[in-house]
């Protein structure tokens, strides 16, 4: 498959995410959800997979998927000395995900944002579809302040947006960012949504867009 300046551009930031620590709110997130053992996560747009590592390591099972080629071989020397057998991998770009496995926990580490908008919704029932009751759902999501909005392709939403998104679920962590930072790119203005969301253990109506 032809290489695209998108592929380049993830291709160079995953391999700066070397040697980084494992996002805080995968961390946190994997401590609300408890033992991995027997249970299913998905890492959905895992890039160098160190979360997925982290998840392995914990006991979970895992299903990393990312759109970008080359995808399997980098998470594999990622979690080389992980036990593997609990480990799928799946290249896939987000347009054309269909489905995910019945998940415990789904975490979306600064992914989803990159999604198309006009293909949003629909990614978004495919992660709600996947959560099993009880289910755990964490992700990094952009605002429409931010400053990546506008002059790059991608979902920003603002907080009713979020709010109408997590309709249904139980929202256990909604943290607004909105202020100055840095970036792989450098200094930015950053206005981003951290979730932490739970699916109820009994059936709920899923009535989100
Ligand atoms: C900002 S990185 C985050 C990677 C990792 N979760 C982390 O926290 O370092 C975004 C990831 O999403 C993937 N990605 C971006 N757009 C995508 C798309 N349309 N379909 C599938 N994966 C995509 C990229 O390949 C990249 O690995």
């Amino acid at each position: 498959m032809p290489r695209t300046p998108d592929d380049v551009h993830w291709a160079d930031y995953n391999a700066a995410q070397q040697g980084r620590e494992v996002r805080p709110l995968c961390r946190e997130v994997m401590e609300l959800a408890g033992p991995g053992a027997g249970r299913q996560a998905v890492d959905l747009g895992c890039g160098l997979g160190l979360e997925t590592r982290a998840l392995l390591r914990a006991g979970w099972r895992v299903h990393a998927v990312d759109g970008e080629p080359g995808t399997g071989d980098r998470v594999l020397t990622t979690t080389r000395g992980c036990d593997r057998s609990r480990l799928t991998v799946e290249v896939r770009r987000f347009a054309d995900l269909a489905a995910l496995p019945p998940a415990d926990l789904v975490y979306a580490g600064y992914s989803l944002p990159f999604a198309d908008p006009g293909d949003f919704g629909r990614l978004w029932a495919v992660v709600r579809g996947s959560l099993r009751p009880g289910g755990w759902f964490a992700a990094n999501l952009f605002g429409d302040r931010d400053a990546w909005a506008g002059t790059m392709h991608g979902t920003f939403l603002a907080l009713s947006e979020v709010r109408q998104h997590l309709d249904g679920l139980q929202i256990v962590e909604l943290h607004e960012e909105d202020g100055p930072g840095s970036s792989y790119r450098g200094p930015k203005h950053w206005h981003a949504f951290h979730v932490i969301a739970r699916r109820p253990e009994t059936p709920f109506s899923d009535t989100s867009p």
